[in-house]
């Protein structure tokens, strides 16, 4: 990952001196128009900007880049003219659009060494976001990697680069990409390089750098203490599981929030093994983890006042002689039993064990992500997170969400599925004995672990972390940082409201 050197600017647009200069573009009702901040770039085409556009078959719809000669009364070099789609009926532009149609734009200028963009004068915090979520690429295995990202972007702002406001915002809204990045190199790096031990000496490199405490149980630890969902689950590989603590003290006496996110670095389903169509995407079923330790080195970076305490189960779901067996009944960190009736949902009981150990902090807020279960997709499609837990604090976390763009959705944990997980031998099942309500099956499971007392949501992100197919907007292919900015939204929230 390398974030392109990014600065304000008050200077006219006509006057830079860049290769590109990106605008934003409309769906107007007569077809194109250039997009607020862009009147200044309009002017030097004397009013034909919309017609040049038209005439490349532009629109203005989101996702649509087009590019042009600037021309000569512009010093740049080409135009280009990112979608935002139409306004909405208050005749504003939501932060997504601005957000997508500068990912957009920075993921069609590799190569380009300086660019400049107007799209900032609309919502400077948006396009920092976009662009270096755009700018986004993984390279590390590819023996010719090709033309490097935009180099640099230069922000058009009206309010003045020594504005604090604006300086503020650059700060922050780089931080979320960084983190949102940081997490997508991790989900990237494929299951033979990035495996339990690995994975949670990364973490702690991320960690320690940013200034957190960091703490790594190894299996004899694990063992010590009783985490026997960690260790039933991880059992099946010849590389064994690990439990990474990372904690910020951002402030004395501020409130407390437990992240937790599952980190299963490959799962083969174990004995009860998948089928091979796709299973390679199953890198990525460490999503969760590799968000929580994103968002903690973003909450160091931006130090948060509250104290943050994640807590990451990793682990390698495999088949082999030493795996656990469907039937098997293990012992859950705080005593709990569970009989294991599929080894393929294997991500609740790493979390049942996180869960129990995170609450023995006394949290006020629990904030749990995973790539939990493929009725997330089922029932909310590829690119909406499901969002469980305490009514209310669910909602919040589902509204956050919402206004990051990562568009989480709150689920009810209807009661009647609770029954559903009773074990003829211990005191739970991990699955249901039927496919309905798979998710909702699974948040009933996860809440069985959290203390009384605790605002708890979990984020289920199975479909979002990973985008198989083409790029749009700020997604690249692979890995997508989805619930980064969501937990940041729910950090940066109860820090400012409790
Ligand atoms: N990691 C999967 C969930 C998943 C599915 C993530 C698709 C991303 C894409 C999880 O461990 C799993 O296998 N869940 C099972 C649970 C079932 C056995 C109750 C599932 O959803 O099929
Ligand atoms: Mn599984
Ligand atoms: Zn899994």
């Amino acid at each position: 990952m390398t974030t392109p050197k990014l600065a304000l600017t008050d200077d006219a647009a006509a006057t830079l001196t860049v290769e590109a200069l990106i605008i934003g573009t409309v769906q107007g009702a007569q077809g194109p128009e250039p997009a607020p901040g862009a009147d200044e770039v309009a002017a030097a085409f004397d009013g034909d900007l919309s017609k040049a556009l038209a005439a490349l078959g532009a629109t203005g719809k989101a996702d649509e880049v087009v590019k042009l000669p600037a021309g000569s009364s512009l010093n740049a070099g080409i135009l280009v003219a990112t979608g935002l789609g139409k306004p909405g009926s208050d005749g504003e532009f939501t932060a997504e659009s601005v957000r997508r149609a500068s990912g957009a734009a920075a993921r069609a200028l590799p190569g380009v060494t300086h660019a400049a963009t107007t799209l900032s004068l609309v919502d400077l915090s948006a396009t920092v976001q976009g662009t270096v979520m755009g700018a986004y690429s993984f390279t590390r295995y590819k023996s010719e990697s090709g033309d490097d990202p935009v180099g640099k972007v230069d922000l058009l702002v009206s309010g003045g680069v020594k504005d604090e406001t604006n300086k503020a915002t650059l700060k922050g809204a780089t931080a979320i990409g960084e983190a949102v990045n940081t997490a997508r190199d991790l989900i990237n790096t494929p299951p033979n390089d990035l495996f339990p031990a690995s994975f949670a000496e990364r973490a702690s490199e991320l960690g320690r750098s940013a200034g957190l405490e960091v703490e790594i149980s190894d299996a004899d630890d694990l063992r010590k203490h009783g985490y026997g969902g960690i260790l039933g689950v991880g059992g099946g590989s010849s590389r064994p599981p690990r439990l990474v603590r990372m904690r910020h003290k951002g402030a004395k006496g501020a409130k407390k929030v437990a992240l937790v996110g599952k980190g299963i670095t490959f799962d083969t389903g174990g004995i009860s093994l998948k089928p091979a169509a796709n299973m390679d995407e199953m890198t990525s079923d460490m999503s969760g983890a590799a968000a929580v330790v994103a968002t903690m080195v973003l909450a160091a970076k931006l130090n948060y006042p509250l104290e943050i305490t994640a807590t990451v189960p990793m682990a390698e779901n495999m088949p082999s002689g030493t795996a656990y067996r469907p039937g098997d009944v293990l012992t859950m960190y705080g005593g709990k039993t569970v009989e294991v009736l599929n080894t393929d949902a294997e991500g609740r009981l790493v979390l049942a064990d996180a869960i129990a150990r995170a609450c023995e902090d006394g949290p006020d807020y629990l904030v749990e992500t995973s790539t939990l279960t493929g009725a997330q997709v089922v029932s909310l499609g590829k690119r909406t997170p499901g969002v469980m837990g305490s009514d209310e604090f669910r909602d919040r976390v589902a509204e956050l969400s919402q206004a990051t763009g990562e568009a989480g959705w709150a689920m009810p944990l209807p009661e009647e599925l609770r029954g559903d997980l009773d074990s003829r031998l211990a005191d739970m099942a991990n699955v249901a004995g039927h496919r309905w309500g798979g998710m909702l099956a699974a948040g009933h499971f996860l809440r069985e672990f959290v203390s009384e007392g605790v605002s708890w949501a979990h984020i289920d992100v199975a479909g979002p972390a990973f985008n198989a197919s083409s790029p749009w907007g700020y997604t690249p292919k692979g890995g997508t940082g989805v619930p980064v900015r969501t937990m940041a939204a729910v950090l940066a929230d109860i820090a400012e409201n409790n």
